[in-house]
């Protein structure tokens, strides 16, 4: 049985693509190590609760006994990494927890695998590191998207950590010749999403007739993608990428922020009409500190090596997502009881509704 660790397999991503690689490779062992931050949902798993190639270990990446033990017990062939601090609000409140994570936690991993392959080499051992757009620093309007082979300019602790775990990785194939491979990749939305960022988190406000911040006057730009179109990729790129390679995965999708929340109210409300003009709940706070304008990525060296496209479409992507929400509100509700409210309450005040909330523009500004 072929033995995958997926680390970061209990939050949004790596949930979605531990179900997608259940679907493709019924017969793999899949390792999950997870440490159930506040953005990792033992819940999300509940569907793989009676399979028995899906072991799920509680568990810091950052941990080398524990990471090696893995390695060693379960002869580990490939390693889909995805554990990581991801939310750029909280990278300025607390940057400290991402340096740790993302780049300790990847150096960690990276050193467990390097040496668990030295001892033991399985047939054809592949390390399959998940980064982001963001590295890339941010574009002007009329830029042309980022290929792989564009400057880091990361600007956010969060982007920078990611860098950092990116050059390591890189460090590792050039110095050891070791088996990695690395993707970019815009923003994700889909099922499973946390609902701090900007989709899910626009979606759980509306559904409580609560106010949608949007940061500045909402003209920044991000290109988006449905997170089952990005599992696709990966999986085509663990197993037909080339060792040391990097690949971008986008949507192809640039829309404004603005612009984006408006269509995404409008596909909301035609489902539910019963909750009245949700325009109306669109707020603009002040913007994010060091708030990157715009990402985009040129996509075509995956489309020429692997064959790979994206197959859903913004709208369709949308409407999918809204549909999970709607079906999935004691999901939301768990996460709104717990850890969510205080981050709410951290960003925008006690007092959510009513009024013009102080944004995480305020962060750092002394307030
Ligand atoms: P997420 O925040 O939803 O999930 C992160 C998961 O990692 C959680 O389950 C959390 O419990 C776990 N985790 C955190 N610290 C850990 C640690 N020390 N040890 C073990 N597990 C730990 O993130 P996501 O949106 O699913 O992103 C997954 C990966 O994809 C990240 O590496 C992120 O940088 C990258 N990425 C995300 C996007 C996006 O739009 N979401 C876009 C491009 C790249
Ligand atoms: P986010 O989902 O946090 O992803 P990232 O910052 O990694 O791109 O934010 C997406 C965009 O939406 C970004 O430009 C910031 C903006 N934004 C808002 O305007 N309001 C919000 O409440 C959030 C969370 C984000």
């Amino acid at each position: 049985m072929s033995a995958v660790l997926i680390t970061g397999g209990a939050g949004f991503i790596g949930t979605n693509f531990i179900y997608f690689l259940r679907r493709q490779h019924p017969d793999w062992l899949l390792v999950n190590l997870d440490l159930l931050t506040y953005a990792g949902n033992a819940d999300n798993l509940t569907g793989l609760k009676d399979d028995p190639g899906h072991i799920f270990v509680r568990g810091d990446v950052a941990d080398r006994e524990l990471v090696a033990e893995l390695f060693a017990r379960h002869r580990i062939e490939r390693v889909v990494h995805f554990a990581a601090e991801t939310h750029v609000d909280r990278s300025i409140i607390d940057p400290g927890v991402f340096v740790r994570t993302n780049v300790q936690g990847t150096f960690t991993l990276l050193e467990a695998a390097r040496q668990a392959w030295m001892e033991l080499p399985p047939a054809r051992p592949r390390f399959l590191h998940v980064s982001t757009d963001e590295v890339y620093g941010s574009l002007g309007p009329e830029d042309p998207p980022a290929a792989e082979d564009a400057p880091y300019a990361p600007n956010s602790p969060y982007a920078a950590s990611k860098a950092g775990a990116d050059f390591l990785v890189r460090s590792y194939i050039r110095t050891y010749g070791f088996p990695a491979l690395i993707t970019n990749c815009s923003n994700n939305y889909g099922p499973y999403q946390f609902p701090e960022k900007l989709i899910p988190f626009a979606l759980s406000q509306a559904l409580q007739g609560g106010p949608i911040p949007i940061y500045g006057r909402g003209g920044n730009v991000r290109d988006w993608l449905f997170v089952e179109d990005h599992c696709r990729a990966l999986l085509m790129v663990l197993e037909a990428g080339q060792a040391g390679e990097t690949y971008n995965i986008a949507g192809g999708e640039e829309r404004p922020n603005l612009e984006l929340v408006r269509l995404l109210l409008k596909l909301l409300q035609e489902k539910r009409p019963d909750l009245g003009d949700l325009a109306k709940l669109i707020t603009f706070v002040p913007d994010r500190p060091g708030h990157d304008w715009r990402y985009a990525l040129n996509t075509g060296k995956i489309e020429a090596a692997l064959g790979w496209r994206p197959l859903v479409t913004l709208e369709e992507g949308l409407r999918r997502t809204i549909g999970w929400y709607l079906e999935h509100q004691d999901w939301l509700e768990r996460l709104r009881s717990t850890e969510y409210r205080a981050f709410l309450r951290q960003q925008y005040g006690a007092e959510l509704k009513g009024r013009q909330q102080p944004g995480p523009g305020r962060i750092g500004a002394g307030s």
